[in-house]
């Protein structure tokens, strides 16, 4: 069996290091990878983006089956392209990955199919949107760019003035280009967050273990928002009762809704939560694996994960017990000198070896490259030390020591994952 991973991130380094597991011992190749990734796949020079590039690639090679895990491939069709051509591909199609690439398609789907989420409003005038926020007066205020936006298209203005900027960076300088013609103007929530990994063939719909996901770049959760500093699973806020609300009102309900309206979900269906006073609410929906969740949830999987993707692709997820891990883990991202904003890149990276990492650690490469054996960063984000344990806090013990080994230019991470 051959599987072509597309990708090149932590999240897919994570994803290869599972289905190595298997006991189908698929061969892994990899498009388009990392230097870390490089260890454990073949990889092709192929981006992600590239979909005839990577329909050929996945001919030429004879593969089984594609896994297509990043958001912009997905919501272009990918899996649709692939599907023509007779490929076996694991990820949702173009209409259905619209649950992700769309904020309006999803917040207009909850309020359809009584899905609880933040109250909100669409604009693609920013006139009508500043006079809104004006009439409301209500602070902070959440702005969202309707269209994909490198996870950085959510805005918490706390005054006027902040709505202002934002509007006219999403709507007339077009920071983020048409993803920002259209805004969602939402009712600002708190609570603490949730991410929960789904499992869905379009009918049946299997959580994942929970997990916890800190976003902002500094210590005590203050800094610009990233695609995610660390991760810990489980998530000690959700509760097995929380986890039967979630199911009655949220995922079951999601996926019947994408069946109804003629784009059932097959993939990974990620559902970014928040615990409100008011029950559980969703933030965001994601079509694909989370990034750095899948580090924390991967290894906590025991069944097999190319079972899994064949129940998923055949509609026959009803039909598999998806066993987990009863411990927990842990991971702390490593990230380049000044990310999320500018950063340099090919600083040498020491303290790393090949078989990547020690007892209970796995180093997931998130932004690498190896050159002259050597491994040199590439990325904002560079490694995801990652541990399992028996609970978060010896997890993240184990990940921090491990972390003491490596070092590059400029290197920075928060020092307290889990603790906040
Ligand atoms: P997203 O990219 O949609 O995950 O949003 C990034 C972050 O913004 C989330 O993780 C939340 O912390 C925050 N956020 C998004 N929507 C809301 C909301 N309606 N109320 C409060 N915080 C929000
Ligand atoms: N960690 C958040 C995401 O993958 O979107």
């Amino acid at each position: 069996m051959k599987i072509l991973m597309v990708g090149g991130g932590g999240r897919e380094h994570a994803l290869i290091k599972k289905l190595k597991e298997s006991r189908y011992a698929p061969e892994i190749i990899c498009a388009p990878g990392n230097g870390g990734i490089a260890c454990d796949a073949r990889c092709f020079d192929v981006s992600a983006e590239d979909i005839s590039g990577m329909v050929k690639l996945a001919k030429r090679e004879n593969v089984d089956l594609v896994f297509v895990a990043p958001d912009n491939p997905l919501a272009d069709g990918m899996v649709d392209e692939l599907e023509v051509e007779g490929i076996r591909a694991f990820g949702p199609t173009k209409a259905a990955a619209q649950i992700e690439a769309s904020k309006v398609f999803a917040k207009n789907l909850m309020k359809k199919y009584g899905i609880p989420t933040a109250g909100y409003e669409v604009f693609d005038n920013p006139q009508a949107a500043l006079e809104y926020i004006k009439s409301k007066n209500e602070f902070p205020t959440v702005i969202k760019a309707d269209g994909l936006a490198f996870g950085k298209g959510v805005i918490i203005a706390q005054s006027m003035s902040e709505a202002e900027t934002a509007i006219s960076s999403l709507m007339e300088d077009k920071i983020f280009g048409e993803s920002g013609s259209r805004i969602v103007i939402e009712q600002y929530i708190t609570g603490p967050e949730v991410s929960v990994l789904a499992f869905c063939d379009g009918k049946t719909v299997k959580p994942m273990v929970s997990s916890m996901d800190f976003k902002r770049v500094f210590d005590g959760n203050i800094g610009p928002n990233t695609g995610g500093m660390g991760t810990i699973s489980p998530n000690p806020y959700y509760t097995d009762e929380i986890a039967e609300i979630c199911m009655e009102k949220i995922f079951a309900p999601t996926v019947r809704a994408m069946a109804e309206e003629g784009r059932p979900f097959k993939g990974c269906l990620y559902f970014g939560l928040m615990l409100t006073d008011d029950g559980p609410k969703v933030i965001e929906y994601n079509s694909r694996f989370g990034d750095p969740e899948t580090q924390v949830v991967m290894p906590r999987l025991k069944t097999d994960l190319v079972d899994i993707i064949n129940a998923v692709i055949d509609e026959k997820l009803d039909e598999i017990d998806i066993e987990w891990d009863n411990g927990a883990a842990a991971c702390v991202v490593l990230a380049s000198g000044g990310y999320p904003g500018k950063f340099e890149k090919g600083m040498i990276i020491k303290g790393l070896d090949k078989s990547g990492g020690a007892e209970g650690v796995t180093v997931y490469h998130a932004g690498t490259k190896l050159s002259d054996g050597r491994f040199l960063t590439s990325s904002g984000r560079v490694l995801g030390i990652t541990a399992t344990a028996p609970t978060v806090d010896e997890a993240l013990e184990i990940a921090y020591a491990h972390i003491g080994k490596i070092s590059f230019n400029g290197m920075h991470f928060r020092t307290d994952i889990g603790k906040c």
